[in-house]
């Protein structure tokens, strides 16, 4: 089982809530099952969390439509990790090699982080080149076996479902809010990446509940939305089980503020978090 938890990080305008909001309780998680996906800014996010917090992070992290560590300080512009640029890497590598293990755990972790990274072929608002120089980067730090990269052919900048959420968008379509039928499964690539024998998939009705809290005080951070969301499946509130946690790390304009539920119920993560 695993516990979902949605921080949102984009660092776009945070709006409130429309849900009570209250504090994050304590749940029965195992401190050596973590791991972080996101899509576009949050999937930048995710490389960064997922590198700097390596030890934090400890089963490793899936990118969708990302980009490299450390990337926009050290352009010309920080555009160039986007719009299916070719970024440099060369001062963000070294700055991972230099801060590791003092600014940043150490990116020896990394070895033995299982990673997932995904690109639409037809994205052009981060687009492949940006994905392949993450890639590269990534590359000088970990096991080739514990690492895949997937490309989904003529597929926009879109997180990808292999279902049409309410409200979704056409595959070949990059607008908010930017969900997908991409006739692939990206919730459940990237989750079957990270962990050895999820449940199956539950498409029927869903067991558990989400649970707003407020990203505030040690869960709170400049940017951050006020409100994040926990997926928690039923089989989960048994304080003798122990679940699994993954964070899944909305983009830009997909916060609940502007988008509702949907990145919840419509990216697929739910689905696999727990049994019916
Ligand atoms: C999301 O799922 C909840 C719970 O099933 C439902 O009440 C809500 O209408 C759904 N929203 C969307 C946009 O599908």
């Amino acid at each position: 089982m695993v516990g979902l938890l949605y921080l949102f990080s984009c660092f776009a305008v945070a709006m409130t809530s429309a849900l009570a909001q209250g504090v994050l309780g304590a749940y029965n998680v195992d401190p050596s099952s973590v791991s972080i996906s996101g899509f576009s800014s949050g999937g930048f996010m995710t490389v960064q969390l997922g590198v700097a917090y390596s030890d934090v992070f400890n089963v490793g992290f899936g990118v969708f439509a990302g980009g490299p560590y450390d990337c926009a300080r050290n352009q010309n512009a920080f555009n160039n990790c986007m719009f299916d640029n070719t970024p440099s890497i060369d001062i963000p590598t070294a700055n991972m090699k230099s801060w590791s293990g003092v600014e940043i755990a150490h990116v020896s972790n990394l070895r033995s982080r299982r990673i997932y990274m995904q690109t639409g072929s037809a994205d052009e608002v981060i687009g492949p080149n940006v994905m392949r120089k993450l890639k590269a980067q990534l590359d000088q730090f970990t096991n080739s076996k514990e690492l895949t990269y997937v490309t989904t052919t003529d597929a926009a900048h879109t997180f990808p479902a292999d279902f049409g959420g309410l409200g979704d968008n056409p595959c070949d379509t990059s607008e908010p809010p930017y969900l997908s039928n991409c006739n692939y499964d990206g919730a459940g690539a990237v989750l079957q990446w990270l962990y050895d024998d999820l449940n199956p998939r539950n498409t029927g009705s869903l067991s558990g509940r989400v649970i707003p809290f407020a990203q505030s005080g040690s869960y709170g951070a400049p940017g951050m939305d006020t409100t994040a969301y926990l997926y928690m499946p039923a089989s989960c509130e048994d304080s003798s089980t122990i679940c699994k946690l993954h964070v899944a790390l909305h983009g830009c304009t997909q916060a609940y503020g502007f988008i509702g539920d949907k990145y919840i119920n419509n990216t697929g993560y739910n689905m696999w978090a727990g049994k019916s």
